[in-house]
C-alpha cells in the first residue's frame, strides 16, 4: 500500500488469493477474475483452483467464483480509502459470466428493494428512493465514479436536488455501502466494470440490497466477445438475481482503511486485518478481526 505501484500491488494479491485457494476443500472455477487466459498468468477466467481438484474428492463441492484481489489498484498504490481484496462464490452457473467490459449499474439497500428501474431516468429513480426512504430528495446522497462519462449523470443528479459523494475508483465498496446504514450512502449509480458489478450483486444478494445493470460495450470486439461468452445484446437490463443468483458466499478484506472496512495495519512482527464474510442463505454477516503474526509466537 502507498507504494506508488499499482501493477505490482495487484501482481501481489493474486498471487497470495491463488495460493489460498490450494487450502480450501472446493473444486472451484473462476468465472470473473483477472482476464482470459492468455492474458492472466493466475486466477484467468475458467481456472480450476482450491483442494479439491487435488485429492479428486468427489464431495467436494464444485463452485464458480468470482475474484477481485485488489479492488482499487490505484486507491491501494496511493493510500487512499476502500482497497479491498474480495472473493464471491457461488454454485455452479450460478453467476453472470460478464466479459470485461463496462456495465451501468444502480444499486441500493434493502430498504429500496423493488423501487429502482434503470430503465427510467436517474431523476425518477432518486424520487422513487427517497419516497421508499421516507426522505427529502435533498437529504440523499448518490455514490458516482468521479470519470467524465458521469458528467451529465452528475448533472441530472444535482438538478434533481442529491447529493454526490465522488470516488476515485471501487465501486464494489460503493455499492455496498449503500446497504451499511452508517456510511450515509443512499444509492450507487453510474457506469463501472462489469465483473466488479457482478462481485457487487453477489454481496448485495447477502444483504437484501438490489441491484440493476446494463453492459455497455467500449467497442465492437467487446461486444462480439460478450456475445461469445453468452451474455444477452444491449439493451438487456440485468436483475440482482441474474447477476448472481442461488446460494451466494461475499468475503471482503480491507486492504486501506475506508467507510465500508478497516485496512491493514501493521505492527512489530505482524499486521492485523479486517474482514466481512456473509452469506445469503442465512442473511448472517460476520466481521472478522484478525491478528496475523508473520512468525508464530512459539517458533
Ligand atoms: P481496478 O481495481 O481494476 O483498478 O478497478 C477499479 C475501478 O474503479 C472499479 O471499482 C470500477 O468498476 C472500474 O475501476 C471503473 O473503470 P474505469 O477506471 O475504467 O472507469
Amino acid at each position: 500500500m502507498g507504494r506508488g505501484e499499482r501493477d505490482h500491488a495487484d501482481h501481489l494479491a493474486v498471487e497470495a488469493m491463488r495460493r489460498r485457494f490450494d487450502t480450501i476443500d472446493i473444486r472451484g472455477t473462476v468465472v470473473i477474475g483477472e482476464g482470459e487466459r492468455d492474458e492472466a498468468p493466475m486466477l484467468y477466467i475458467g481456472e480450476k483452483v482450491g483442494g479439491g481438484w487435488k485429492t479428486g474428492d468427489e464431495r467436494s463441492p464444485k463452485v464458480d467464483i468470482a475474484v477481485d484481489p485488489l479492488e482499487g489498484t490505484n486507491l491501494c498504490a496511493t493510500g487512499a480509502p476502500d482497497a479491498l481484496a474480495v472473493i464471491a462464490m457461488a454454485m455452479e452457473g450460478e453467476f453472470l459470466n460478464a466479459p470485461d467490459t463496462y456495465m451501468e449499474k444502480i444499486a441500493v439497500g434493502p430498504d429500496c428493494r423493488g423501487v429502482i428501474d434503470l430503465r427510467e431516468s436517474w431523476t425518477w429513480n432518486l424520487e422513487r428512493i427517497a419516497k421508499a426512504k421516507n426522505k427529502d430528495i435533498r437529504d440523499l446522497t448518490t455514490i458516482i465514479l468521479e470519470r467524465d462519462r458521469h458528467n451529465d449523470l452528475i448533472a441530472e443528479v444535482r438538478q434533481a436536488g442529491a447529493r454526490i459523494r465522488l470516488i476515485g475508483d471501487g465501486d464494489v465498496a460503493g455499492a455496498i455501502m449503500t446497504v451499511k446504514e452508517d456510511s450515509g450512502i443512499d444509492v450507487l449509480m453510474g457506469t463501472g466494470g462489469a465483473p466488479e458489478g457482478v462481485i457487487s450483486a453477489a454481496a448485495l444478494r447477502c444483504v437484501g440490497g438490489d441491484m440493476q445493470a446494463r453492459l455497455k460495450w467500449r467497442s465492437e470486439e467487446e461486444r462480439a466477445r460478450g456475445i461469445k461468452m453468452g451474455v444477452c445484446g444491449d439493451d438487456k437490463i440485468y436483475q440482482l438475481n441474474e447477476l448472481a443468483k442461488g446460494d451466494v458466499l461475499f468475503s471482503a478484506t480491507g486492504v486501506t482503511k475506508g467507510l465500508f472496512l478497516d485496512g491493514v495495519t501493521y505492527f512489530g512482527g505482524g499486521c492485523k486485518t479486517q474482514s466481512i464474510v456473509m452469506r445469503s442463505q442465512s442473511g448472517t454477516v460476520r466481521i472478522i478481526n484478525s491478528t496475523h503474526r508473520f512468525k508464530p509466537m512459539n517458533s
